[in-house]
């Protein structure tokens, strides 16, 4: 479909029949023949920013996962709709982390008797109602920019975090960019008895990380590092810190995709980089920079498939639907949730 100029002119069409009652928002993650239309790009930090600072479109048409579009419909105003082009654009780190889950692992620790010197942090991607449990207890949500200064804003308000749902991010984060130790995280795993933890390990823990990972960065392995520096001399390692420790650990640079695809623009001309992130923006920066030497950390293609799920034809659906007046795919959040987890979101926002 990438290529089929009929429905590129039908998304063109429909697009401007709508002008300004639609923006439309793209993740990196994104196809090419998507991130064409897309009115901004950017990583998950820099959208939610976008949807909130869009108050005159009627439809926020929203190029990316489930979580991303719930936080847009958190953050914009009751009149304004925001679409996925495809409801089954999940993500299956967010899915990792339920709401039950949650609250039984938040019983463990008051059983525990630290719930009250703990502060839950959740990363972007999981459910409107995590981010809301993270509200109502104090926490806050943070994405792959800012994970640091939300620790430090959780750590100035209490002895104890817990990371939601992904373990690598919240390790990466305390241990290389903190100067926590390893020996200050445990993992809790929502599917074993007090998350598999003795009373003592949530008594010793500084930060207790919720075991749930991103499928497409735990691909990548030390091996992968070790391989591409044998392959490329010279070569610059830059990965996204949902990948796990060892990695991160030897690779050059880490951070999110917008840092990424800033840590390309500034590279020199004729440098070699070997990139461990999402395959769709690894390619188009190889596109974006051909004078630089840009390769996939891995040796064999590793999608987002969830993200892969909007395409040009479910775009061009939603466009010529709502042109035709007639709102679908359409995501709301209720009433409760999107108080409290909207008090976690600007929690993040407001971050110095
Ligand atoms: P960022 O774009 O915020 O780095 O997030 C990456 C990601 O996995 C989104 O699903
Ligand atoms: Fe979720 Fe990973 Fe896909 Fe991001 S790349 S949407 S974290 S599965």
């Amino acid at each position: 479909s990438a290529s089929d100029p009929a429905l590129v002119e039908r998304a063109r069409r429909a697009k401007a029949a709508l002008g300004d009652r639609v923006f439309v928002l793209g993740h990196h993650y994104q196809r090419d023949e998507v991130i064409q239309f897309a009115d901004v790009t950017g990583d998950s930090f820099k959208l939610a920013r976008e949807a909130a600072a869009r108050p005159d479109a009627e439809y926020i048409v929203f190029c990316g996962v489930h979580f991303m579009a719930e936080s847009a419909d958190i953050l914009t105003g009751d009149s304004q709709k925001v679409v996925l082009p495809d409801l089954a654009a999940g993500c299956s780190m967010a899915d990792m982390a339920t709401f039950d889950q949650v609250e039984e692992c938040w019983e463990a620790l008051e059983d525990a008797g630290i719930a009250e010197i703990t502060v839950p942090v959740t990363y972007m991607n999981s459910s409107a109602d995590i981010k809301a449990f993270c509200g109502r207890n104090g926490g806050v949500v943070c994405t792959s920019s800012n994970a640091r200064r939300a620790l430090e804003w959780a750590f100035s308000r209490g002895e104890k975090v817990l990371f939601l749902p992904d373990q690598h991010l919240g390790r990466n984060t305390a241990v290389l960019e903190m100067g926590l130790s390893l020996d200050d995280c445990v993992v809790y795993n929502p599917h074993r008895p007090n998350g598999g933890l003795t009373a003592g390990q949530l008594e010793n823990a500084k930060v207790i990380l919720w075991k749930g990972h991103c499928s497409v960065h735990g691909r990548f392995s030390a091996e992968c590092v070790d391989d591409v520096r044998e392959r490329i001399p010279g070569v610059n390692v830059l990965v996204h810190p949902e990948c796990r420790h060892e990695v991160v650990t030897k690779a050059d640079h880490v951070g999110s995709t917008e840092y990424i695809i800033k840590k390309l623009e500034e590279a020199p001309a004729g440098s070699s980089w070997a990139v461990g992130t999402e395959l769709n923006l690894v390619k188009r920066l190889g596109t974006m920079f051909p004078d630089k030497n840009v390769t996939f950390l891995d040796r064999t293609v590793c999608y987002c498939s969830t993200m892969n799920r909007i395409d040009l034809p479910h775009l061009v659906w939603s466009l010529e639907s709502l042109a035709a007046g007639q709102v679908v795919n359409q995501i709301t959040v209720d009433e409760d949730t999107s108080h409290w987890a909207k008090v976690a979101l600007e929690r993040m926002l407001a971050l110095p």
